[in-house]
């Protein structure tokens, strides 16, 4: 198991100081907001959509800084990917970007990182729904 300073890396503190992607966008195709039950850090994330890819993505959040840094790795990792791409992201994609891929041993702690990629999922289809509704 990993002590408490090997899951805070450069990288994980950096973002939580200085997200990227941490803005409220208008107007736009989707959004989700979801949280984690053990300890109620929340993440939302917007999104605009060109043509089916993503162009523009937005999130909102509060939580550890595992969960904070993994919304900005997410976020940024997406731009311009089609929807079908972003279904098909995986955790270990994530932990790769935040340079944490250890954090996979780790039940309790691999539920930061992945709550954003849970939520944008959710946005995804969630926008789906909305297009054959309509
Ligand atoms: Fe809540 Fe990390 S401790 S998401």
């Amino acid at each position: 198991m990993m002590n408490v300073d090997e899951l805070y890396t450069e990288l994980v503190l950096e973002l939580y100081r200085n997200p990227v992607n941490k803005k409220i966008l208008n107007n736009v195709d989707t959004s989700f907001r979801d949280n984690n039950p053990f300890c109620g850090d929340v993440v939302e994330i917007q999104v605009k959509f060109n043509n089916n890819s993503i162009k523009e993505i937005g999130f909102q959040g509060e939580g550890c800084a595992i969960s904070q840094a993994a919304a900005s790795v997410v976020t940024e990792i997406v731009k311009g990917k089609n929807t079908e791409d972003v279904l098909k992201l995986q955790i270990g994609d994530v932990l790769k970007e935040l340079h944490l891929e250890s954090l996979k041993n780790n039940p309790v702690r691999i539920k930061c990182a992945a709550l954003s990629l849970k939520v944008l999922k959710l946005a995804v289809l969630k926008y789906f729904g909305k297009k054959e509704a309509s």
